[in-house]
């Protein structure tokens, strides 16, 4: 089973991407989460993803689709993920679809959470992310137990560097520029669902949920 996550930042991917694996036992497979982790590493291929994260600019198809490619490959993946944050260009479309072709798969449901764009960046400008295990929070909308503080671990709560105004303005258009398109593009291949995202967390789970396909409910990882 191969979920796909889509929709402009801040639409609440991460968020649901949770919610998602804890109702289906998908792997999670996060590009953004993926370049973080090595901008953290101080890995070769994060110090050249940064250059274009903090720009809110996305990084070249060329590295996404190999390091996606390396990550599909393990075993954990075999069978099926739910993929945030790919493909974000009909380039990484094509190839995330030659990849599956080649294990006789196939995207089964594309996911596109809809979200305004000022909806987007009040989110943004209020998320709180755990630098450990990834989990988001916002000020207002989603606030921890403890201010300022992870629920799960405790690890004191950072905002993210592309969540400056400037680097939001500049990933809504990357999103508008080059993501958009694979609406169209999932719309003909008849996978796509749209859920409005701009309601309450739980509403928006709801919807998502009842959206798979039956075997991914059951724990089909299949
Ligand atoms: P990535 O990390 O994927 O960022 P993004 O797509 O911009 O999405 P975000 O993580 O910002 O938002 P989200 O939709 O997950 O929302 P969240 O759940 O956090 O990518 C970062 C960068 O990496 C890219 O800019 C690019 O440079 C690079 N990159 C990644 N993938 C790439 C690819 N395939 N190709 C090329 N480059 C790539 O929620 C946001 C906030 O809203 C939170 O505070 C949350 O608590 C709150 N919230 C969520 N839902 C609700 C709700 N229903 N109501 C109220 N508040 C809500």
């Amino acid at each position: 089973m191969h979920v796909i996550l889509l929709g402009p930042p801040g639409a609440g991917k991460g968020t649901q991407a949770g919610q998602i694996v804890a109702a289906t036992g998908l792997v999670h497979v996060a590009t953004g989460d993926m370049f973080r982790e090595n901008v953290r590493g101080g890995t070769e291929l994060g110090l050249l993803a940064k250059q274009f994260m903090d720009r809110g600019e996305l990084v070249p198809d060329e590295v996404t689709i190999g390091m996606l490619r390396e990550r599909m490959d393990r075993p954990d993946a075999a069978a099926g993920a739910l993929l945030d944050g790919f493909p974000r260009t009909v380039q990484q479309a094509h190839a995330l679809d030659a990849a599956l072709a080649e294990r006789d798969q196939l995207v089964d449901i594309v996911l596109l959470i809809d979200v305004p764009a000022d909806a987007v960046r009040a989110r943004l400008g209020g998320r709180w992310t755990c630098p450990n295990d990834g989990a988001v929070y916002h000020q207002t909308n989603n606030p921890p137990q403890v201010a300022g503080h992870c629920d799960k671990d405790g690890a004191e709560l950072i905002q993210r560097d592309d969540d400056q105004p400037a680097a939001i303005d500049r990933r809504l258009i990357a999103y508008e520029e080059q993501t958009l398109p694979l609406i169209a593009f999932y719309d003909q291949a008849g996978t796509l669902v749209r859920i409005d995202g701009a309601r309450a967390l739980n509403d928006v789970t709801t919807d998502l949920l009842a959206a798979l396909p039956g075997p991914a409910l059951a724990g089909g990882n299949h």
